[in-house]
């Protein structure tokens, strides 16, 4: 998105975002598809010879999921909601990977029945229970177990996920556990995967360098015994800037993500699989919102917009920093707490941020925020939820 005769426009049409979203009277999602297609294939070039699962859960909108399948992006999913989304939007079974803690036996069942193509395991309760289901159902189960290597990436700690305290993945002590388990489920379970995932929004790879190394000898380990293994998932995971716009410095960390990962794991000669959500569909959306009021008080001046928590709570839950910038922009500037609706003071954008004077009435972009934007989305105080639109 950039600024044509002091008007925010979008994709490489350069269309002006105001026309586009000015009648609409709600809080509105804007996803640039060309963009998508830009970041979907910078990363598979990157990552020479990965299968790209999108992590569904990042941007389940119809119009993002058929754009990445038609790229060939298979879907990485996490309740029988998201398969469900994917096979609507065009993705077959066989381009379904399912993860999760928590998969229920109706979802596992359900996965099962459809012939999904990969079920990331995360306990040994979870393989049994999988071993039990294919064998009512007669099916055979391709699994992969899902390691935790207990690694720091440096992280915001709700979204950290590879550190022995998470619930996610299995310590290696456990596989010797997992190995029995799986012999006695032969007839109904195949192993074809290792996988981690270490967090979200990784933005330095000597924790992930780290994981690689670990769980590639865990991975020498059980091929010597289980000759279905062949494929090695290295979870999703890399960061964006959301501070400030700088494509040249995350293309340096794609490119140095991507080394690390195949220095570590071309001579395994497996078959690579990604996961990523946020690198490919964050910079590619945006919220826009309307200014309701402009408060003042003794101590502030709020800028009060009809989007809240509720449409977008990476700030509130994360004290994540989004950029906000004015669908048109004028001279003057102010220091304002953009904030929303919502009756909660934790319902704040950005604080003490420099933007353009707006006036009631005007426009704003709450910027990259096309993961985890919408998918997180809820109708607190029964706000509605936002729109959404693809251009
Ligand atoms: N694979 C698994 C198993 C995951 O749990 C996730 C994200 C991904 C892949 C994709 O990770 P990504 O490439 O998007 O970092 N709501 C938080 C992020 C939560 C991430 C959850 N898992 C946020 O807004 O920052």
């Amino acid at each position: 998105m950039e600024y044509i005769n002091n008007e925010l426009c979008l994709g490489p049409l350069k269309k002006p975002l105001l026309p586009l979203v000015a009648n609409y009277m709600r809080p509105i999602y804007v996803y640039d598809l060309d963009s998508v297609a830009q970041r979907y294939q910078a990363m598979s070039q990157a990552l020479k010879g990965t299968r790209l699962f999108f992590a569904v859960k990042s941007n389940p909108n119809p119009g993002v999921l058929q754009k990445l399948k038609s790229l060939g992006a298979g879907a990485d999913v996490v309740s029988l909601g998201e398969i469900k989304r994917a096979l609507e939007c065009g993705f077959s079974p066989q381009d379904i990977v399912y993860s999760g803690v928590g998969k229920t036996k109706f979802e596992l069942a359900e996965a099962l029945k459809l012939g999904i193509y990969q079920i990331n395991v995360e306990s040994l309760p979870e393989l049994e229970r999988i071993g039990v289901l294919a064998r009512e159902l007669n099916k055979k189960a391709q699994v992969a177990l899902r390691l935790n290597p207990d690694v720091d990436i440096n992280t915001h700690p709700y979204i950290a996920t590879g550190l022995k305290d998470n619930k996610f993945g299995m310590e290696r002590s456990m596989v010797p556990a997992l190995v029995k388990c799986l012999k006695s489920y032969s007839d109904s379970i195949d192993l074809v995967g290792v996988s981690l995932h270490l967090g979200s929004q990784m933005l330095e790879f000597s924790g992930y360098d780290e994981a690689l190394k670990r769980l590639k000898t865990v991975y020498l380990e059980l091929q010597a015994q289980f000759p279905t293994l062949k494929k090695f998932d290295f979870g999703g995971g890399l960061g964006i800037f959301y501070d400030r716009v700088d494509l040249q410095l995350e293309e340096s960390l794609l490119q140095k993500y991507a080394q690390i990962t195949l220095e570590n794991l071309s001579d395994l000669n497996c078959e690579l699989q990604a996961e990523p959500g946020r690198w490919l569909v964050a910079h590619c959306g945006a919220l826009i919102t309307q200014v309701q009021y402009i408060k003042e008080t003794s101590a502030k001046t709020f800028v009060i917009v009809d989007a809240g928590m509720n449409h977008l709570i990476r700030p509130s839950l994360y004290e994540a920093t989004h950029r906000i910038e004015p669908l048109k922009r004028k001279d003057a500037a102010f220091v304002v707490d953009v904030v929303g609706p919502i009756c909660e003071s934790s319902d704040f954008f950005a604080k003490e941020i420099s933007l353009t004077k707006v006036q009631e009435g005007d426009f704003v972009a709450i910027m990259d925020s096309g993961a985890y934007g919408y998918s997180m989305a809820s109708v607190y105080n029964l706000q509605e939820l936002p729109l959404e639109i693809c251009i």
